[in-house]
């Protein structure tokens, strides 16, 4: 899909539609819309009396402008309240108006941002909504259909801007929007990619392309270098697949006035089977999408060294199946993590920690700091705070709220849960230092406090994805299946942590 911003009006813009956004509520139609309401003969303001729109979140009207407008169609979105208004609520609006604009066979269309730029809303932040808003909400994965339907797709769309000085920051919004999004799109095609394409030798290859297409340093570790660097815990569960473990190792350096770079961790399960601990066969198949942590830090590092953010960053994913094969894992095992430590395996399926184990050691022996992980940990994370929420645990406060507040710019909801001293125990092994599950109650706190054996004091933030890495409905930007949950976030968190310097 293509971005402009042009001079022009949508009077008079040759396109299949012009989109206009409207808050809830609003009786009189104003700006852009005043103007196609009045070239229409009030068909907007109609369809407001009658109560067919309303403008709330989600909603499209879609008007057929025979021939009052160059435009075919007009769509209108609706944005909810206006008091209730943030930049994710344009960004989801526009994801459902570009599905709209699919089924009525548009292919162009143009946009305008004026109504929605008011207050705390700048017109590249807008610009670049309009972008990510567009490109998640009209992802599909095809590639494995044979059969290529006939569906047109939107191939451009225009932002309307008269004044000269905002086109400048809708430009740099546009190509924000557009790296973001790409970003997006690879880690819900890595997620959404099934297990015999997703191999973790295929995640490594896919480091490379990114390495190069950005600039970064790539190291692939091997299984030999693994062994010299005594990731026992990462090793014990790749020994159950024939598939070769990979520990993939991306770095950016934007920023040549400090030495110090932040670490983004991802858990790169390309298939999670749970092992001789094997998973009941209901929705087993989403174990696929279980390397999304992986898959969002290989992402995210690549759009932050596309937008040339001064700042040092580390990107690592230790990759891996979970099999139960003839020389897999069995529980009551004892690994010894690279850190030293021992660990009890009493569920060869809480296995994303083994490998976090190794992860997290590698980057505080490197001098990583702060570190921020991302991982399908637990399905107690799921059930404590329901479909959409990530799970945000730290044992450093200031970094949690830079997590925090980066999440709120995306629009991915995180939600922070406690590292409580008293449930240490619940890990206490009898034959080892630590044990790998404890026990069902509070599963998503007591896996976060294994994770913090393996931190030391660096400052450390763990987001426990099970939940928010897929979607099974299609709604504003989210598309059925993967959703690149956590790109976002780190990119918005690599700009907070630029601009203080
Ligand atoms: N990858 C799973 C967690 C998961 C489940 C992610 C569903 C996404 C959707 C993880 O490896 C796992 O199996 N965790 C266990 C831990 C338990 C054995 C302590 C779980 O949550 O049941
Ligand atoms: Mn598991
Ligand atoms: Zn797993």
């Amino acid at each position: 899909m293509k971005f402009q911003v042009k001079l022009g009006d949508v009077k008079s813009i040759k396109c299949d539609a012009v989109i206009l956004n409207m808050f809830e509520g609003v009786k009189v139609p104003s700006g852009a819309a005043a103007v196609v309401d009045k070239a229409l003969g009030n068909a907007i303001s109609d369809l407001i009396k009658t109560g067919e729109l309303k403008g709330k979140p989600n909603e499209i009207q879609v008007i057929n402008t025979l021939g009052k407008l160059p435009a075919r169609l007009v769509l209108v979105a609706g944005l909810g309240k206006k008091e209730e208004f943030d930049i994710d609520k344009l960004r989801n609006a526009m994801g459902e108006a570009v599905r709209a604009l699919r089924q009525h066979n548009c292919k162009s269309a143009a946009t305008i941002l004026n109504d929605t730029v008011e207050g705390s809303v700048n017109a590249t932040e807008a610009a670049a909504a309009v972008v990510e808003g567009c490109v998640l909400g009209s992802y599909q994965f095809k590639k494995h259909l044979t059969k290529k339907d006939e569906q047109k797709e939107i191939d451009e769309l225009i932002i309307l801007e008269k004044d000269t000085s905002k086109q400048n920051l809708i430009k740099k919004g546009i190509n924000q929007g557009v790296i973001v999004s790409d970003a997006v799109i690879l880690a819900r095609n890595m997620v959404n990619e099934p297990a015999n394409y997703m191999t973790p030798s295929h995640m490594a290859q896919i480091a490379r392309e990114t390495a190069d297409k950005n600039g970064l340093d790539v190291t692939i570790m091997d299984r030999g270098q693994m062994e010299k660097e005594k990731m026992g815990a990462l090793l014990g569960v790749a020994q159950g697949s024939s598939q070769p473990p990979k520990f993939i190792v991306l770095t950016y350096s934007g920023d040549a006035s400090v030495k110090s770079s932040i670490g983004f961790i991802g858990k790169g399960l390309t298939f999670d089977s749970g092992g001789i601990s094997l998973k009941p066969q209901d929705f087993m198949s989403d174990m696929k999408g279980d390397m999304a942590g992986g898959a969002v830090v290989i992402a995210a590092i690549g759009a932050i060294a596309a937008l040339k953010l001064r700042i040092n960053v580390t990107a690592i994913v230790p990759a891996t199946e979970n099999l139960p094969g003839g020389r897999a894992l069995k529980p009551g095992e004892v690994l010894k993590a690279s850190n030293g430590k021992t660990i009890e395996v009493v569920n060869t399926d809480a296995e994303g920690r083994l490998l976090l184990a190794d992860a997290l050691s590698y980057a505080v022996k490197k001098g990583i700091s702060p570190i921020v992980d991302l991982a399908t940990l637990t399905g107690a994370c799921h059930v404590a705070l329901g479909d959409l929420y990530a799970g945000l645990f730290a044992n450093n406060q200031k970094v949690a709220d830079n997590v925090m507040k980066a999440g709120k710019g995306a629009g991915e909801l995180l939600w922070q849960l406690p590292l409580p001293e008293e449930y240490k125990e619940l890990n206490k092994s009898d034959v080892a230092d630590i044990k790998n599950s404890g026990g069902r109650y509070g599963g998503a706190i007591t896996a976060a406090l294994f994770l913090q054996e393996f931190v030391g004091k660096t400052p450390w933030v763990h987001l426990d994805i099970a939940a928010p890495f897929m979607s099974d409905k299609t709604k504003g930007i989210l598309v059925k299946g993967a959703t690149g949950f956590g790109v976002r976030t780190l990119i918005s968190l690599a700009m907070i942590l630029s601009k203080s310097k």
